[in-house]
């Protein structure tokens, strides 16, 4: 099985590390759109045609079988498109976890960390107006303009980050927020520091082991036979920090081999 993945940087590279838990005899191709990052600013025409490029460069050079889209900004922007124009490839997206959250919350109140792109986009809204007819809840959502870049300079730490952080978590501290969708591949990055600055227990939800399921289960309705090793290239287009590809994969027990090379795409 051959496996497309991508994201705008290193974000998606937290999906990929859940899908090394439980998939196996693979090789993944992942792309780390760096050149173009951050999405989250960017329009939805312009992420849609991103997505587009990034996806023909991964079915021409890598004859990849499945896509997965680690990217919220990306999947709200293309992913109806993707699979409408690429009717053979399966195609996986990433969307925030609303749902899980919903059923994980005891205050009924519940923060949403995403891109402006997201949050503004139709998918985001359709989510929520189904979901919110399940319980009555309420969503404290913040965009975080600037967190990618601090993520992918591998800024995790530094106080501008917390002091970020610290603003935009203010209003969802003060409510007694319980449960935080982390509705951007990037934010699981940040989890120490978003629980440092709550000051008290929340739930953080974040989408990768349910993606993993996903590909899994469709990859083997199609005939995967889910052993062996697993193969990773992350393919970057502008420039990456190789530290924290080590960071988010410190801990893996699987045996994948993972290779870094830049690409033009
Ligand atoms: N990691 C991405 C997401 O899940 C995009 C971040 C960005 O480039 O703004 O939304």
């Amino acid at each position: 099985m051959k496996v497309g993945v991508f994201d705008s940087g290193l974000g998606g590279l937290t999906i990929v590390r859940a899908i090394t838990d439980i998939f196996k005899g693979a090789d993944i191709y992942y792309v780390a759109d760096t050149a173009y990052a951050p999405y989250g600013q960017k329009t939805t025409n312009q992420i849609l045609e991103r997505s587009k490029q990034i996806t023909d460069f991964l079915i021409e050079n890598h004859d990849i079988d499945v896509l997965v889209v680690a990217c919220n900004t990306a999947t709200s922007a293309s992913i109806m498109y993707l699979r409408e124009v690429e009717k053979t490839l399966m195609v996986v997206g990433t969307e925030p976890g609303i749902k899980p959250a919903i059923e994980t919350t005891k205050t009924s109140k519940i923060g949403v960390l995403a891109t402006t792109a997201t949050l503004n986009g139709d998918k985001y809204q359709v989510l929520v107006d189904k979901l919110s007819k399940q319980k009555e809840v309420t969503l404290f959502e913040q965009a975080c303009p600037g967190l990618v870049e601090q993520i992918e300079n591998g800024d995790v730490l530094h106080e501008k980050t917390k002091s970020m952080l610290s603003s935009w978590l203010e209003p969802m501290r003060e409510n007694s927020v319980d449960t935080i969708v982390l509705g951007c591949t990037h934010y699981p990055l940040v989890s120490d520091v978003i629980q440092e600055v709550m000051g008290y227990e929340v739930k953080l939800i974040e989408t990768g082991s349910a993606i993993a399921k996903r590909l899994k289960s469709l990859s083997c309705e199609n005939g995967h036979v889910n052993e062996g090793n697993l193969n990773i290239s992350i393919l970057h287009t502008g420039s990456i920090n190789t530290n924290m590809i080590d960071m988010i994969f410190e801990n893996s027990k699987q045996n994948e081999k993972i290779i870094i090379r830049k690409c033009e795409i």
